[in-house]
Parts: structure tokens; sequence; C-alpha cells
């Protein structure tokens, strides 16, 4: 067969009559991923390398029907190939870090995060990759699971149209993602093996909530199915989920593939509808066939696996033979990578506008993390970048002077990695955070004196494997807590002032030391123009503008998961009980009472906003209602302001959260004195809780209030409607039920 008739094999032909010439041998092929290069595992392909040296998997090509082999990469932060691909550095294959998942969701932007995306997709297309295994959207059920840097918010309503968004922008450009990972594996502490015992409600409402908003709303080529089990099934062999659930309920058209190396059961994975093993071995492959040929795997079922899948290779660049680049546009990411990361950070505390900085301002810049600047996290949301701008070199390119501790800092750092050769490199579960640099008293008041202003940054990291511990992580360590105090003591004495800024990717305490800073940036994990993004907000170039997407707790025993985190028994969890149920984040501290330190939508501007009169569509609901209130800037500087809608529904029948967040919407630049009306519409859904004796979203019948707020505590305008009846809007399956008692926070 010419390579031309070949071409219009798959290209002509309906997906049946292909799967229809396949050998079974080609269809075991299909559903398997081509291997990984891990010492003692044998790949399919024989080496650990495809056509994109460093993606993380592929699917198999079928030369003689003309199926291309597909490329599948890492990850939710940026492109995850290898910098430099068969030690060839004559070429560089780099990518923009992108300011990470929480990062992003704290600008409640859905257009930025979109174009985000569309940025994205030009270096997933230009380096030859077909999906992307991203955007990470699991709730960030506790503050110490390794990986939340990856994944949005608290909240599902933020965490499906931020997913929504990031999918809608990439797969406008032809390549596809794979939101991921579905579902609640929201812990890195025996992924692979816990069973996360969760209740049909809080499944419906909190954990699978988001990735039904993205599907329904952005329809992903496809879905990564998650390590752990869901009471008592692994995720990748449940058909309650992958197929009752993810395709029956809501519409799901693509294909799932595992997480890597994830399940037990190869036949039972095919047959709940996890259509692609990854990354695939010759044993994967031997499996399917043999259980075809013995019956226990209806080829029925297969020859479905495979359609999903060539149903998604036909729209691949690979299928359509794109001829990608190489060179991807990184010039213009970076200044959108930095953009967007400006735009996101959170300003926490702004003590008698200590920022935006002075002019030319002489910095005092403490902490590692002000030279280390870390861009993101590690493991496979990790990003190899050209080059990193540090808090440091972005302040000095802003005009900033700040060399005084640089010295100081430099002879720290290179004698600690000298001291520590293989603690540098940041990989799965190797994490290791690096000992501030001790200053003696009187270096800091030396500075104090000299110089006009300090700045702290408290530098974290984690990824995957390994989660989070709560000394010296979430809680400062000693050495980090007597630098700050003894900073602000000297500064202050000065009467001069201390900013810190939060360089981390999951929640830390802030109680202990809040009072000591004169202002407080959280920047998140700010992607590779870090220091860039800083000096502007710092600088007020750009005004802050980001929210909390995640709620920051007094201390950790506060979140509720905390008393079910990382599971039973504790040295070596099997199971973990979601006894909090619907209450985690603002749900919880809202309804029990709970103090936080930073509320759940909280973030200052160096503006301030009023908030005009709220007008509801009607006084009754019957469709829908919508909602619009206008923004005005009433303070000096330009700036745009985030509105958060929550509703709070009748109890009559059911305890339900005192509000939750249904809408949000941002306002664009407004000018000072400039005004702009935002519009919200609320949808029955919207209404609705979920009834576990009938399976059924319900709205109950009595008086709603909307509440448009700055943040879940502060709440601006209110306005009630009424629902007459009682709404039945969707009735679900009886699915994923747990097998035992869960003794749920009501
Ligand atoms: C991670 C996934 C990732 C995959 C491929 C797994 O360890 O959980 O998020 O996409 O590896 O690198």
């Amino acid at each position: 067969m010419t390579n031309q008739s070949k071409a219009l094999q798959m290209g002509k032909k309906s997906i049946a009559e292909i799967v229809e010439i396949l050998t079974l041998e080609e269809k075991a092929a299909l559903v398997v991923g081509t291997g990984m290069y891990i010492a003692g595992i044998k790949s399919v392909i024989g080496e650990a390398e495809g056509r994109v040296p460093g993606a993380a998997g592929n699917t198999m090509n079928i030369n003689r029907v003309d199926i291309p082999r597909t490329i599948l990469a890492d990850g939710p932060a940026g492109v995850r190939i290898d910098p430099y691909p068969y030690n060839d550095n004559t070429k560089s294959f780099y990518a923009t870090a992108w300011p990470v998942a929480t990062l992003l969701a704290s600008s409640w932007d859905i257009n930025l995060v979109k174009a985000v995306g569309t940025a994205f997709s030009n270096e997933i297309k230009e380096y030859g990759i077909d999906i992307i295994l991203a955007p990470g959207m699991n709730i960030q059920r506790d503050p110490l699971n390794g990986r939340n840097f990856e994944y949005y918010s608290e909240d599902p309503v933020v965490t499906g149209y931020m997913a929504a968004a990031m999918v809608k922008g990439i797969q406008a450009n032809g390549v596809g993602t794979s939101i991921k990972h579905f579902a609640v594996n929201n812990q890195e502490t025996n992924r692979g093996s816990v069973n996360a015992i969760v209740s049909e409600r809080t499944l419906r409402e909190i954990y699978l909530r988001g990735f039904e908003i993205a599907v329904k709303d952005a329809q992903p080529w496809t879905v990564m199915s998650s390590y752990n089990k869901i009471n008592g099934s692994y995720t990748s062999e449940s058909h309650e989920l992958l197929t009752t659930i993810l395709r029956k309920e809501w519409g799901f058209k693509g294909y799932v593939m595992s997480d890597w190396f994830a399940g037990k059961d190869r036949i039972a994975q095919m047959k709940a509808g996890n259509d692609l093993i990854q990354p695939g071995s010759r044993e994967d492959i031997d499996a399917v066939i043999e259980a075809v040929n013995k019956g226990t795997l209806s080829i029925k079922v297969l020859d479905q696996n495979v359609e999903r899948i060539l149903s998604i290779i036909r729209k691949t660049p690979s299928f359509k033979g794109y001829k990608y680049s190489n060179s991807p546009d990184l010039k213009s990411h970076a200044a959108l990578a930095r953009r967007a990361a400006a735009e996101s950070m959170v300003l926490l505390k702004n003590k008698n506008n200590t920022l935006p900085l002075t002019k030319g301002a002489k910095l005092a810049l403490f902490g590692n993390a002000s030279y280390e600047t870390i861009i993101c996290g590690t493991g496979s949301g990790q990003v190899n970048v050209a080059y990193t701008i540090s808090i440091s070199q972005g302040l000095t390119k802003a005009g900033y002077s700040n060399m005084a501790l640089e010295t100081l800092y430099a002879t720290y750092i290179r004698q600690h990695k000298f001291d520590h050769p293989n603690r540098q490199s940041v990989s799965l579960g190797t994490l290791w955070i690096k000992p501030e640099l001790n200053l003696d008293l009187e270096t800091i008041e030396k500075s104090a004196q000299e110089l006009d202003i300090a700045i702290f940054t408290i530098g974290r990291n984690a990824g995957e494997c390994v989660d989070r511990k709560i000394d010296d992580d979430f809680n400062l360590s000693e050495s980090e807590k007597i630098l700050i105090k003894n900073i602000a003591d000297a500064f202050h004495a000065q009467g001069k002032k201390l900013v810190v800024i939060m360089n981390i990717g999951g929640v830390i305490e802030t109680a202990a030391w809040k009072d000591y800073a004169d202002a407080i940036l959280l920047a998140w994990q700010p992607g590779l123009e870090a220091g860039n993004a800083v000096a502007d907000v710092l600088s007020g170039v750009v005004n802050a503008s980001g929210k909390l997407a995640v709620t920051f707790p007094m201390k950790y025993h506060d979140v509720p998961s905390s008393k079910n985190f990382p599971g039973t028994p504790a040295d070596d969890p099997t199971k973990v009980i979601y006894e909090e149920g619907i209450y985690i984040g603002y749900r919880y501290f809202n309804k029990f009472n709970v103090k936080p330190t930073y509320p759940f939508g909280f973030g200052l501007s160096y503006s301030e906003f009023a908030y005009g009169n709220l007008e509801l569509s009607s006084t009754t609901f019957h469709n829908r209602i919508i909602a619009t209130i206008t923004i005005t800037n009433t303070g000096k500087f330009a700036g745009k302001e985030v509105v958060q809608l929550y509703l709070s529904a009748p109890q009559n029948k059911l305890t339900k959260p005192l509000e939750e967040l249904k809408a949000f919407a941002k306002t664009d630049l407004l000018k000072s004195g400039a005004s702009q009306t935002l519009t919200f519409t609320l949808h029955a859904k919207d209404l609705a809780s979920f009834y576990t004796d009938q399976s059924a979203w319900i709205a109950d019948a009595g008086i709603y209030t909307v509440k448009i707020a700055a943040s879940c505590e502060d709440i601006k305008a209110t306005k009630n409607f009424t629902l007459a009846y009682e709404l039945t809007v969707e009735k679900m399956n009886k699915v994923l039920v747990p097998q035992v008692n869960i003794n749920e926070l009501e």
C-alpha cells in the first residue's frame, strides 16, 4: 500500500470500519500505552523516548492502517519535556512555567485563564504533543496535600470554571487535554492504594462537581482517572464512576486513561470504561489478549475502548500530519505569564499603605526564596525552563536597589549546594526545604539603619508522592519565626516597615507572625517570570486584584479534614474517611463559626470599590434568576475587583452550608471613578442540594438569599427570591455508595 492510500484509511473510513479490520493484537496495543523507561520495567517499544523526549506517554501507532502514535505530556503548570533531547545540547526545548493553578485561580478571571490556555496550546502543539496531561482539578481538601499547587481551589465552582476555561483555551488550537485526577485524589500519602470513604452527597456536591462543570462546559478530549479507591473500588476500575456518572450522566465523549501504573486489574479497567492503560507494558497487552481469548473480556467492550481512543486520535495534530516547529513563541508567553501572575497575586495586608513601594527605595531583601524563588512545585507538575527571574532580579530590574544582603545569601546558598549535593534537585519524593540563613541581630540592625524597607520571602515547595508536614512546613520553623520577629523589631525601631512575600505552593500558618508584617503579598508559585511579576505588584505597576480561592486557617487543626488526614492507620493509611462531609473550606468555617486568618474570597487592592444596588430579574424563581450589580472604583488607583455571588438556600429538610459560591466575575480595569455593571445568572441546579435518599438534585421550596460579596465574610448586598414549589432538578443513579457508615459532620 502506498503512503497516500494508507493515509486514506483512517481518514476515510468510519471508526467502526477501522475497528473491524484491526487484529486483536492491534486492538490490545491501542488500549495500552507504549511504555516508560524505569529500571526493571520493560517498555513496549524497548526504549524510553518516543518522538518527543521527556513526554510522559504515547498511544501505540498501527502503521498498517495509518494510525499514528500520539504523544501525551505533562503537565498543569506548563509543558514538561526534556530540555535537551537525546543529550543534544545544540537545540533547547524549554517551556514556559505558567503561574501554578492555585495562583491562576486567585485571579478569578476566566478570560485570563483562557488566554493562558491559548498560549499554552501553542507550546503543546509546536513541541509535537497531542494531549497535555492537565489541568489538575482535585479539590484542595487539606492544606498538607503535596500536590495542592496543581489544583485550583477548595471550592468546586471555582475549580470547575477555571478548569473549563483552561481546557477551552487549549483545545481551541486543536490539541487535547486530560482533566485529572478523577476523582477524590486529595492526598499523596499511599495515593496508590488508599480507600477514600466519602458520602454520596459529598461526592456529588464537592468532589465530583468541579469535574462535572468542566466536562459539560468544555468537553475535554480525555479524563485521567486517579490512583486511589473511592468507597472500595479503584477509580480506574469503577464502572459507576467512569461510565454511569462520567459518560451516561454527564455526556463525556472522549477517552479515559489511567494515571501512571494506577489500579490493579487491567480487565476491570477496560470494562469500567478506563480505555487506555498508562504507561503500559507488554504484560498489559498480553493480559488484554488473554482475557478476550478466555472470554473474560468481551470483544465488544474492547472495541468500544478502541473506538473512543481512535475518535480522539483522529482529532490530533499527529493524525493530521501537523508539521510542528519546535519553536513556540516563548517570548510572548513569558510576557503573558508575567501578567497572569501579577494579576493573580493576593494582597493580604497593607497597613497604612506600606505598598506600593516608594520609587527607587533601598530594600533589605531577606529570605532564601528572595534569591532562589520557587516558580512551581515538583514531580510531574514541574517545568523545564530556560531561566527564572528571582524576586531579587525582578526588583533590581524595576529600579530598586537590593544588593546589600545579596552576597551573604549567595554565599550561603552556594555553600549549601556544596554541602548537600544530592538535595538540590527536587524530584519525585525527595523534597527538601533549605533552612533559612541565620542572620545575626547586628546584620539585621545595620540594614535597618541603612536601608529603607525590609522584604522577607517565605519559600515552600512540595509535589508528587509526599504530603507536607505540620512542623517546619505548614508552620514556620523556629528560625523563620525568629528571623521575622527580629527583622520587624529592627525595622520598626527605625520607623521602617516589613513586607512579607509568601512564595508557597500550599496554605501555611499565618496567624503567629502576620502582626509583625506591615504588608503581606501572597505570590504562590508564580512561574518563570516570578520576580518580574512580584515587582510589578510591589511597585504598583499592576494593582493587586487576586483573591483567595482557599481559606487560610488560624492553625492546622482548625481545618476540618485534619481529623482524618491522611487516614488510618496513621503510620500507613489504608483508608481515609471524609467525616467532614461537605463542610470543607469556607463551608465549614462559616457554618461552625471558626475564624480563619484570611477567609475564602479575600484580597485587597491599592484601590477601593463601592458596590451599588443589587437587582434581581424576579422575586420568584422560574427557569433562572439574573442578578446585576454596579461596581465603582472609588479609590485613586486604576484596578479590577473580583465579585462573588453566594446563595443561601432554605434549610427545612437538609442541613446546608450557610451560603455557597455559585458565580463570580471580575471587572475590567476600572479607572478611578469608573463603574461597571456585572451580571450573574443562577440556574435551577445552583439552587439544589443532593438528596441521598432520592439520588437527586432537589431545590427546596422557600426563600433564597443572593449575597453579593467581596469575600465570603464581606457581604456587600443581599436580596431574596422565592421558589414556590420543591423542584427535582435532576435525578441521578444510585452509585458509589459507601460500604460503611460515615459519621458525617452536620
Ligand atoms: C501523575 C500524573 C502524571 C503522570 C505522568 C503521575 O505520577 O500522578 O499527574 O500526569 O504521572 O507523568
